[in-house]
């Protein structure tokens, strides 16, 4: 990974910050994306200590807000001449509806929008890389999920675990989109299940059933490192070049669910998400 320069979302903690930790040990640089600084210094600082020689930057950005995604990706553009490895990988789980600054559902935003907007404003860097790789933080959830075209905000009726499949389920459709749009560019796009139970910070805070699940199951989860290890290999490992619109769980490639497959609903999200973020369809 010597030459490879890598941008990892949710890079403070977690399936992120494991994953900056490992790619910046096998000698990439790494550009760690956080929201807060006190968080992004002290994972930085962590990686460094870990890593002496590495090249680690940070540069905080609220996914939240499309504004700071289109600045984070300005701001990128300027600092570094091309992207071989993106990692799309923030998210959260919300169990009461809240609106981001932009009036959009923070679920279907952060862990959703966030991904897609990013990516579409970062073509010309990943392109300037002979070949590059888009990997897609999803998870096993996603088949749990549909996308409500009728509510797909929640505003007639929010549930936490629906609004994240759904996010999930967007994830997977569209790495395939992308993959099918990216066919003879040499950019790559495959997304991931990192498995069931990370031992990581996503769920706490999280009241109700869910954030007691989370609190409950904690010592039977695996250690973020294992859950990153789907992540480094997709970014790093000679054995997935070339390889595109594919989903991979421990390393393998499987088939997601049967929806994930719905190549006019991949369609209509992108046109909609296109619509949401004020990018051309
Ligand atoms: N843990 C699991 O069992 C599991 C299973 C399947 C899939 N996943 C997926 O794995 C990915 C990583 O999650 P994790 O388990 O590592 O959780 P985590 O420890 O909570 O990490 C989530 C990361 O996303 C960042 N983030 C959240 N909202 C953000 C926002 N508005 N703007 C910028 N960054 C934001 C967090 O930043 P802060 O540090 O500032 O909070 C943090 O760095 C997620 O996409 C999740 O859906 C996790």
């Amino acid at each position: 990974m010597g030459e490879k320069i890598c941008l990892i979302t949710g890079a403070t903690s977690g399936i992120g910050k494991a994953t900056a930790m490992r790619l910046a040990n096998m000698g990439a640089s790494v550009v760690m994306v956080g929201r807060d600084q006190g968080r992004g210094e002290a994972a930085l600082a962590e990686i460094k200590e870990k890593s002496p020689n590495a090249s680690v930057d940070l540069m905080l950005a609220d996914l939240s807000s499309q504004k700071e995604i289109r600045s984070l990706a300005d701001e990128f553009k300027e600092a570094y001449p091309r992207l071989d490895v993106l990692i799309n990988n923030a998210g959260l789980f919300r169990s009461k509806r809240i609106t981001t600054a932009d009036g959009i559902e923070t679920t279907f935003a952060v862990n959703h929008l966030a991904y897609f907007l990013l990516t579409n404003l970062l073509p010309d860097v990943l392109k300037a890389s002979a070949t590059s790789r888009i990997v897609n933080v999803s998870s096993g959830d996603h088949s749990n999920g549909t996308i409500d075209f009728d509510d797909l905000q929640g505003e007639k009726g929010y549930k936490g675990a629906k609004a994240y499949s759904q996010s999930k389920l967007a994830n997977v459709l569209f790495t395939y989109e992308l993959a099918r749009r990216l066919k003879g560019t040499g950019i790559t796009a495959n997304c991931l299940h990192p498995g069931a139970g990370v031992r990581t910070n996503f769920g706490s805070g999280v009241s109700g059933l869910f954030g007691f699940m989370v609190r409950a199951l904690k010592p039977l989860m695996i250690s973020p490192e294992k859950g990153a290890q789907t992540s480094i290999y997709l970014a790093s490992s000679p054995e997935v070049e070339g390889l595109s619109g594919r989903y991979f769980v421990k390393k393998a490639g499987v088939r997601s669910s049967n929806v994930s497959y719905d190549e006019r609903l991949a369609r209509r999200l992108w046109e909609v998400s296109a619509e949401l973020t004020n990018l051309p369809a």
